[in-house]
């Protein structure tokens, strides 16, 4: 989730840019960089870490023009480093590009390029559009933008500048934001209008496709081969809203870009042409897997409830047994690891002390690890043997939500593709389910459409003191996430437990002053859970059930119901997660809590 800016006018660009760039930082800032053409020539600056750092180079070395693109950097494709910092060049240095998304084919159209001549400088997808371009260049960037855009597949918001048209600012944008600010004989673009805000307030969202000609007098927009037009929105929001896109907290926008962030995880690792799996990247081969004897999953918080679900699913598909512990527990135990454990950690800082230590001691062991990271060039991304990456961007509210379902993504994805190298999986099968991963953001789509039936039945409960969430099997983990979240944010005591194991305890706490959250969704155990319901039902409980939109029966049985829709089984996890963070985020603000920093806790936690 990078950031981009662009000007083009009378203003000295890199300026602009500049400050545009600062109100992006929360988009990721391990580099960034800005070009501006002077007098025919590309000017570049780049610089690794922070944003101030590539202002203290601006300082030193100074650079103006009166167009220029700049880009804050959130590694997807090759460390954090000045050579994969953006903007990045053709060969002949005359064709700067910077981009925000991800290149599926970029292998490919790389290794063709290098075949045709091309000389690459780093190890950015990016860097393929530069040169494409530059294949296509006859004197008019627009049109080797269009031909260039042709051989791509993914996401992008891309601007393209080009020494020998100073008076162009080219841009493209598919699957990944990008608006264009007009002003009086100055044009801007960015990735979100937060950037612009102190310059303009009149904007174009481009659509899906939209291939855009930017001058500092006029606009054009060309989709399909053919001009259209957009209509021009006036934006009142102040810099605080803008950050969030409107949203009132970055947890609820966290948890709204989850459709998005689970199509960009996929990106590159699913083919929907052959609806297979494609891992590259990651040196697990057929062999190794024959010979090892188990997968043991390691993390905390969140991530350690995402190992819980992947258990469940690795199990199921690969018949491989799968263990999972909570790193501060694995440390300090007479644990049974060795070369034939293959161990997975997950991580959305990539930097939890405790559960580095325990990548640490696994390495120690001999046993290959595989990290499951968001952030780039962290600890344990760095540290581990095999690396995949959720490229969910960065996530700004402490209680998680959007890398949890990016962590569920990948670990399906690895369970799909050890199965297949397994053969535990047949080819109608692994079609099927890879048919419902695909179809996974648009369910989570709908989910969201529920968020005003969740605040009601926020609105009954925020004022409890406790709460229990039930569920089984593969949900039993969503029913403990639910529950860290409404500690998390809100407070309130909440207790996850598996729905079977109620009778063996936790019934005694049952009363009319607690509420039940039950997830009931369709599962080869759905009529265990039904009598669960009623068990505490019985017991004077308020019910509120997280169902299927077709469901009749829990109608009966459930004070309150909120409607998901249906999805293979394996998948409803990410599904049945995303009313209890809805549900979580409405009862805090209710409660006055500070939503994205909640009392005690900490985004990272790098201490034992
Ligand atoms: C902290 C955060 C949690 C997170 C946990 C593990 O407790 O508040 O949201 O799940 O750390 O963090 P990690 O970065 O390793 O996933």
């Amino acid at each position: 989730m990078c950031g981009i800016v662009g000007y083009i006018g009378s203003k000295n660009s890199a300026e602009v840019i500049y400050n545009g760039l600062e109100k992006l930082e929360y988009r990721g800032y391990d580099s960034a960089g800005i070009a501006v053409i002077s007098k025919n020539e590309i000017l570049t600056r780049r610089s690794v870490g922070k944003l101030k750092n590539l202002k203290a180079n601006l300082e030193t070395n100074p650079i103006s023009g009166n167009n220029g693109i700049g880009h804050t950097r959130w590694a997807t494709h090759g460390k954090p480093c000045e050579e994969n910092a953006h903007p990045h060049t053709d060969c002949s240095g005359k064709i700067v590009v910077v981009h925000n998304g991800i290149i599926e084919n970029y292998v490919s159209i790389k290794k063709q390029l290098i075949s045709e001549g091309h000389i690459f400088k780093s190890e950015t997808d990016t860097e393929v559009i530069a040169h494409l371009i530059e294949k296509y260049y006859k004197k008019d960037v627009l049109e080797a933008v269009k031909s260039a855009l042709k051989e791509v597949r993914g996401a992008y918001a891309l601007a393209v500048i080009c020494a020998d048209e100073p008076e162009r600012l080219i841009v493209a944008r598919y699957d990944a934001p990008l608006v264009v600010a007009k002003g009086k004989d100055e044009n801007y673009i960015a990735s979100d209008v937060s950037a612009l805000l102190n310059y303009a307030r009149d904007f174009i969202f481009l659509e899906n496709g939209d291939i855009c000609e930017i001058k500092k007098d006029s606009i054009k927009i060309f989709n399909g081969g053919k001009e259209v037009k957009r209509e021009t929105q006036k934006i009142l929001w102040n810099a605080v809203q803008a950050e969030k896109a409107g949203y009132k907290h970055f947890m609820l926008k966290e948890i709204y870009e989850q459709p998005q962030t689970i199509l960009d995880t996929f990106r590159g690792r699913l083919s929907s042409e052959q609806n297979t799996v494609l891992l590259d990247g990651i040196n697990i081969t057929k062999d190794y897997l024959k010979e090892i004897s188990k997968i043991y999953i390691i993390a905390c918080g969140t991530s350690y409830h995402a190992g819980l679900t992947a258990k469940f699913v690795l199990e199921s598909l690969t018949v491989i047994p799968t263990e999972v512990d909570i790193a501060s527990e694995f440390r300090y135990r007479d644990h049974v690891i060795n070369e034939k454990t293959l161990v997975i950690f997950i991580s959305q800082s990539g930097e939890t002390a405790d559960t580095l230590a325990a990548l640490r001691l696994a390495k120690q062991r001999g046993s290959k690890t595989l990290a499951i990271c968001n952030v780039v060039g962290s600890s344990i991304s760095r540290e581990a043997d095999n690396v995949l990456y959720t490229h969910c961007g960065p996530e700004i509210g402490v209680a998680s939500t959007k890398a949890f379902t990016g962590q569920l993504t990948v670990l399906y994805l690895i369970a799909l593709d050890f199965a297949t190298k397994l053969d535990t999986i047949s080819k109608d099968k692994l079609e099927t389910l890879v048919k419902y991963l695909w179809d996974l953001p648009v369910k989570v789509t709908e989910c969201l459409k529920q968020a005003d039936a969740i605040k009601k039945i926020a609105k009954e409960f925020h004022a409890k003191k406790q709460f229990i969430y039930l569920a089984r099997n593969l949900n039993y983990p969503i029913a403990l996430e639910g529950a860290l979240k409404l500690k998390e944010i809100s407070y309130i005591y909440a207790e996850g437990y598996a729905a079977g194991e109620m009778k063996h305890g936790p019934i005694a706490l049952i009363d009319e002053t607690m509420p039940v959250m039950v997830i009931a969704t369709k599962s080869k155990i759905y009529e265990k859970v039904l009598s669960n319901i009623e068990e505490a039902k019985a017991r004077g409980a308020k019910i509120i059930a997280i169902v299927n939109a077709d469901d009749k029966e829990i109608a009966k049985k459930a004070d309150y119901r909120i409607e998901v829709p249906e999805t293979d089984e394996i998948f409803s996890p990410v599904i049945n997660v995303i009313p209890l963070q809805l549900f979580a985020y409405y009862v805090s603000t209710m409660r006055g809590c500070d939503v994205d920093q909640p009392r005690n806790l900490a985004k990272s936690v790098t201490v034992e």
